[in-house]
């Protein structure tokens, strides 16, 4: 007997408010995600703060040079206690004056010493995890998070060979892409080179050699391999001096956050943050030696923005209005055994993940 062919992710997966509403409650609360480069805490004091899966966290550099995060919230009667970025000796409360050591820890308050029975060492902000991974900080709401390198097989120890200097990078562009689609839309499309040749003919001439084009899981990652073309004629200077200069190469770490290194080392980033069912905004990060202004990684920006990056948008937006089509049964999904570029195995895999994290959560 035939088996039937494996269909694509039914359309309520993209659509529905419902099934986002359980993402942001429960995928984005129990998986890593991006907070911010490194070289925003490169003091003691230093704090930046973000927002994952509605709650506002930030993070801050302890006299010990250790990286804390927290929830950003006092345990005195629950104001906010930090906006954006910046710097500073304690964390002091805006209502109250509450000041909190840069561990976490309760230090003074206004009149506390009048409080019977308050025991200040036991009161401390509420911790998240945190882990930094080469240069770039993630954070997990699960109090049971397994560490990254659990999560993502080898992907550590591969990208520090791919970027060896990536200590001394920092930030130098960030590009923001509104997508009007699903942010599994977007992570599809980005996982998949199956649209490659029809849609990106730039990328597929010009850069990769789309016959030995892959993309295999490794953990929780996906891994995105090809031989390069034409490097003679790319646009930019590739002579690193540095191993796999003449490769590209990426890393997806689910679910909103990918590293791809470029011919000649250039590390970039992808961070998806997912808006609402209907939106997602996609950051494109570039980094440079110190953040140095570079020529070559600004032309880069500009080139990806208006080729793969414009491509990918009007694919994806098509996309999500066929997915709230009454027309559109979900099709089956081209899972070719040999794997290779014209095969959709790694959204099958994707999409494995994408349906349990919302029909299957852990208990
Ligand atoms: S709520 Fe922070 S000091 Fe009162
Ligand atoms: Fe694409």
């Amino acid at each position: 007997m035939t088996k039937a062919p494996q269909k694509s992710l039914e359309a309520r997966y993209y659509t529905d408010p419902a099934i986002f509403a359980a993402e942001n409650a429960g995928l984005l609360a129990r998986t890593w995600q991006f907070a911010c480069h490194v070289s925003a805490l490169a003091r003691p004091g230093d704090y930046t703060s973000f927002e994952i899966a509605g709650e506002s966290l930030f993070a801050i550099r302890g006299r010990d040079g250790v990286i804390r995060a927290f929830y950003n919230v006092c345990q005195h009667r629950a104001h906010q206690l930090v906006k954006g970025s910046g710097h500073t000796r304690v964390v002091v409360c805006p209502y109250h004056a509450w000041s909190y050591e840069l561990t976490g820890q309760l230090r003074a308050g206004p009149n506390l010493n009048v409080v019977e029975g308050l025991d200040k060492s036991q009161i401390c902000l509420a911790k998240v995890a945190c882990e930094e991974f080469l240069g770039f900080l993630f954070v997990n709401l699960d109090p049971d998070a397994r560490p990254m390198d659990t999560w993502f097989g080898d992907a550590r120890r591969e990208l520090a060979e791919w970027v060896p200097n990536w200590a001394a990078l920092k930030p130098l562009e960030w590009v923001e892409i509104p997508e009007n689609c699903n942010w599994k839309v977007s992570v599809e499309n980005y996982s998949e080179c199956y649209h490659c040749g029809l849609n990106h003919p730039t990328f597929a001439t010009g850069v990769i050699k789309p016959e030995t084009y892959d993309i295999q899981p490794q953990g929780h990652c996906l891994r995105h391999t090809t031989e390069c073309q034409n490097l003679a004629q790319m646009t930019y200077d590739i002579q690193s001096g540095f191993a796999h200069q003449n490769e590209y190469s990426s890393w997806y770490l689910w679910p909103m956050f990918s590293f791809q290194v470029y011919p000649g080392n250039i590390l970039n980033t992808y961070h998806w943050r997912a808006i609402d069912a209907d939106h997602v905004v996609v950051w494109r990060g570039w980094y440079s030696v110190d953040g140095q202004e570079s020529e070559t990684l600004r032309g880069l920006a500009v080139q990806d923005r208006q080729t793969t990056v414009a491509e990918d948008i009007t694919l994806v937006e098509s996309v999500q209005r066929g997915l709230k089509s009454r027309g559109y049964r979900p099709g089956p999904l081209v899972l070719d055994p040999q794997c290779g570029v014209n095969s959709e195995h790694s959204v099958k895999v994707l999409q494995d993940w994408m349906r349990q994290a919302v029909d299957t959560p852990p208990l």
